[in-house]
């Protein structure tokens, strides 16, 4: 029997809209809702049933309808009511098949629900409490998840969804949300020459001279590929026209496509080769570092440095895919594993809950937390393509971080290692100074440097000044109220600035 796509979510989610646009979508597939079918069987609506029998009585029954449910479906579309997989037969009745989280904010999900005759949703703080409890289990059981809004992107994402059931064991699509576009992503181990290529076209490869007798060759069906030199180094116009040079002389075309393969140094530098390549052409990213991993694969900022100033020319170019394959972390050195974790810890810190809790634990970074820090990301860059707003969140760390890369020369940090300690400081910053020590802990036990020699703190503040968020006087600068709690657009005084790159030097 072929797995069903199953619709799961919080109320008023749209999962019984969503499955039956689904439905037509594949051509009039069979669809089911469990909850009508409940209602069928009770001969009421379940508010009447609630009231009549208790929550129990429509527990039971819900049970029942969704098992069997489960059970015999063959391929098509099935929506489960909001609650229904709190039964663990259930939840093991899912197993075989693919669960499409249908994601709503709390704001959105009570205005939908509340006065709608929906038993649960009676009571604003009682609504809000089963949110919080029912999150993490649908994001445990999720095999896709589709942001608030997706209907308008269904038909883009079904064939997706349906190909998640060929993907390698555990293969996670999150379905990515910007303003100027929407793409998949997938998670999951062997993903990378494991699953059919995400979009058509020739497909011309950018990667390092490390990155390609490693993975090169994983990479199905290649029309080119260009090397580039290792390390952020390489991050310069330079290099980038000589990767438009070399796509010339393979012969690419604006019907064709490039894919980055390996690290943020690829992923920038490829994203932005592709952002200009005869005007545009698409990008798939494909990150090989845990730093783009986690970070900078999603969101479309893409770009180089400059020697006077970091990733100071760029643009945006949203990939039409990421192909996100962890077992790739395997052959990364322990120091560069070591630099994404500095990401980790500042995705952490703005998302706060469950993925703050599970990093500040000390747990080791897994795939769940690969997963979780690129969710992270994609819903602040959903909310603000481009960085007029809540995006500068994600800048935590970063403004004496890239400070640091500059009066350095882009040479003795690697920009992970160099984020570590601009978190630090943006601690400080925030008057934090038992996070500050507590962050100080984590980085130090990945084994990243809290501290650093024979710089000047005044030239590093001096080249904060040069950050590209700089509008007028000020630079603007994300402060940190407490984990999930993080704010942008903040002022900083000078002596203050100085005093918190001061603390680390040593
Ligand atoms: N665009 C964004 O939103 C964004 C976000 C964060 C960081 N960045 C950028 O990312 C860059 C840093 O990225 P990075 O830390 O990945 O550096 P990187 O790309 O230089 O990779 C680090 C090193 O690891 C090697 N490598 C890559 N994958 C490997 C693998 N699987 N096995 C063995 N070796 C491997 C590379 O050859 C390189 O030597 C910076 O330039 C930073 O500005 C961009």
């Amino acid at each position: 029997m072929r797995p069903a796509l199953v619709f799961v979510g919080f109320m008023g989610a749209g999962k019984t809209t969503l499955a039956k646009e689904a439905a037509l979508l594949l051509g009039g597939a069979p669809a089911a809702d469990s909850d009508r079918l409940v209602e069928e069987e009770a001969g009421c609506s379940i508010e009447e049933l609630f009231d009549r029998d208790g929550e129990a009585a429509f527990r039971a029954l819900e049970e029942r309808t969704a098992c069997e449910l489960l059970e015999r479906a063959d391929g098509g579309i099935v929506s489960l009511g909001g609650g229904a997989v709190l039964s663990s037969a259930t939840r093991s009745a899912l197993a075989r098949h693919t669960v499409v989280l249908c994601e709503i904010g709390i704001e959105l999900a009570w205005s939908r629900a509340a006065g709608k005759g929906r038993p649960l949703a009676r009571d604003r703080e009682a609504f809000t409490a089963l949110y919080e409890e029912r999150r993490s289990l649908y994001e445990r059981l999720a095999d896709a998840f589709l942001p608030e809004g997706a209907r308008d992107a269904l038909a883009a994402a079904l064939p997706q969804l349906v190909a998640l059931a060929d993907a390698p064991e555990g293969t996670k699509l999150v379905w990515a949300q910007s303003a100027s576009g929407d793409y998949p992503v997938l998670v999951g181990r062997g993903v990378l020459g494991g699953v059919g290529w995400p979009i058509e076209g020739r497909r011309f490869c950018i990667t390092d001279e490390t990155v390609a007798p490693l993975y090169g060759g994983l990479v199905p069906g290649l029309a080119g590929l260009v090397e580039i030199p290792p390390g952020e180094q390489a991050k310069t116009l330079a290099t980038t026209e000589a990767v438009w040079r070399a796509l010339v002389a393979q012969g690419a075309t604006r019907a064709d496509h490039l894919i980055a393969l390996g690290g943020g140094v690829v992923g920038d530098l490829a994203g932005f080769a592709a952002a200009t390549f005869q005007r545009g052409i698409p990008v798939v990213q494909v990150p090989t570092t845990l730093v783009a991993q986690v970070d900078s694969a999603y969101g479309g900022k893409t770009g180089v440095d400059l020697p006077e100033a970091k990733n100071y020319v760029g643009a945006y170019h949203q990939p039409s895919a990421v192909l996100v394959d962890p077992t790739t972390l395997s052959t990364l050195p322990a120091e560069e594993f070591a630099a994404g974790y500095a990401e980790v810890l500042k995705t952490a810190l703005i998302a706060g809950g469950p993925l703050w809790e599970k990093v500040a634990a000390g747990r080791d970074v897994d795939d769940a937390t690969i997963l979780a820090c690129a969710r992270t990301k994609l819903a602040v860059v959903a909310a603000d393509e481009r960085d007029g707003g809540r995006r500068q969140l994600l800048n935590l760390g970063h403004t004496v971080g890239h400070a640091i890369e500059t009066v350095t020369g882009y040479t003795r940090l690697r920009h992970g290692e160099a984020v570590g300690l601009g978190l630090l400081a943006a601690l400080a910053l925030s008057g934090q100074s038992q996070l500050r020590e507590e962050v100080a802990a984590l980085l130090g036990r990945a084994g990243l440097p809290t501290k650093i020699a024979a710089i000047d703190p005044a030239e590093v503040a001096a080249a904060t000044m040069k950050d590209k968020k700089r509008t007028g006087e000020h630079v603007p600068f994300v402060l940190v109220d407490g984990p999930g709690d993080v704010h942008h657009g903040r002022t900083v005084g000078a002596p203050e600035l100085l005093a918190a790159i001061t603390e680390l030097v040593g």
